[in-house]
């Protein structure tokens, strides 16, 4: 007996649903090699900032988001050099030809624009390379106090509009889970022209030293505990918006990335556990979730995709606020 994982994402044919998203790892060439043969049925590209283009300032994304010391968790074997990560346009495009020519599974481009000239423009150089499809990462903090939620809603919605507007390629946008209404925002994202929404970016949180009294920024891996804040929202979403549900955060094991199909994902997107284990651990990831299928007897992973969502419950809302006191109610003190 087989079972069928074949899932189309964004239009593309995927020989199943765990693809690798953007990180270092996707960002070099040899790790590309590695991922594929590991079974990668996609890639995500590491994001092209657009301050890498703009003023060469690869400096200042990682002065802003990265510590120098921030991977001590990851093994050094799979962590590429990061003087090599996210180097500016010209070595990116040299990345997305070298992709697009050496291995045969559909890559995926990821922008992270500031001006909305800039988005659009590079939309397009991107789209001229030959890739199969473009995901915005839309990483914001608005720290402008006098910037209602509406106005911050309709810069993502005119983004999406005008790259939209831009280029034909199927597009995907990653979003973070701070919206006030993240369903009618997904949906919102969706009409203007979202093939398909990530959810969700992970947003890095700074520390301060108390020695030095500094703000320290640092990157720490993932905890599989972070998916179940994106396994809520996939089961709110799942059949309710007029595209395609990509799960990223938490994604470690086979068990991560079967409750995101249960709850309703499209694909299951995996960074830190890769970066942690290194590229063979797709391809556990991917046994592990056919066996599992097999075993509870589905035929193929359409079958099973969003059978835990929402979409069975009368009124989402009244099922929240139930589970919301059964779960404060079950605590049972431990002293
Ligand atoms: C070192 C590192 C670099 C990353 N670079 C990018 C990037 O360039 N663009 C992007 O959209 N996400 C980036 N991400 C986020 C991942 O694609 C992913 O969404 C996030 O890590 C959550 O998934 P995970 O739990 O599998 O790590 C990066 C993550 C890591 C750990």
């Amino acid at each position: 007996m087989s079972i069928d994982l074949t899932t189309r994402y964004l239009g593309l044919e995927l020989a199943h649903p765990l693809v690798p998203s953007a990180s270092p790892l996707t960002g070099d060439i040899d790790h590309i090699h590695e991922l594929v043969e590991a079974g990668a049925p996609a890639l995500v590209l590491p994001s092209l900032f657009e301050e890498q283009i703009e003023h060469d300032a690869l400096a200042i994304h990682f002065s802003l988001e990265m510590g120098a010391d921030g991977f001590g968790e990851a093994p050094a074997g799979f962590f590429p050099d990061l003087d090599d990560y996210n180097t500016g346009p010209e070595d990116y495009l040299e990345l997305i030809r070298r992709a697009k020519t050496e291995v045969d599974v559909p890559v995926i481009a990821s922008l992270n624009g500031v001006s909305t000239g800039g988005w659009t423009l590079y939309a397009r150089i991107l789209a001229d390379q030959g890739i199969d499809a473009l995901e915005l990462n839309t990483y914001r903090i608005t720290s402008d106090i006098t910037a209602s939620s509406e106005e911050v809603e309709r810069s993502y919605l005119e983004l999406v509009e005008t790259v939209r507007k831009a280029m034909d390629l199927p597009l995907a946008v990653k979003i973070g889970p701070y919206f006030s209404s993240i369903g009618h925002m997904a949906r919102r994202l969706a009409d203007a022209g979202a093939d398909g929404l990530v959810v969700f970016n992970r947003f890095y949180q700074p520390d301060i030293d108390l020695e030095t009294l500094r703000v320290v920024p640092n990157l720490v891996l993932s905890d599989p505990n972070e998916l179940r804040l994106v396994l809520r929202w996939l089961a709110i979403l799942h059949g309710k918006v007029a595209c395609d549900l990509a799960a990223t955060s938490g994604i470690h094991e086979a068990a991560d990335a079967l409750k995101a199909l249960l709850a309703g994902a499209t694909v299951t997107m995996m960074a830190s556990a890769l970066l942690r284990y290194g590229p063979t651990r797709l391809g556990e990831v991917r046994d592990g979730l056919a066996e599992w299928l097999l075993d509870h007897g589905y035929e193929s992973s359409d079958q099973a995709r969003g059978s835990l969502s929402y979409s069975a419950v009368a009124d989402p809302g009244v099922f929240e606020r139930t589970s919301y006191m059964k779960t404060l109610t079950s605590y049972v003190p431990t002293w």
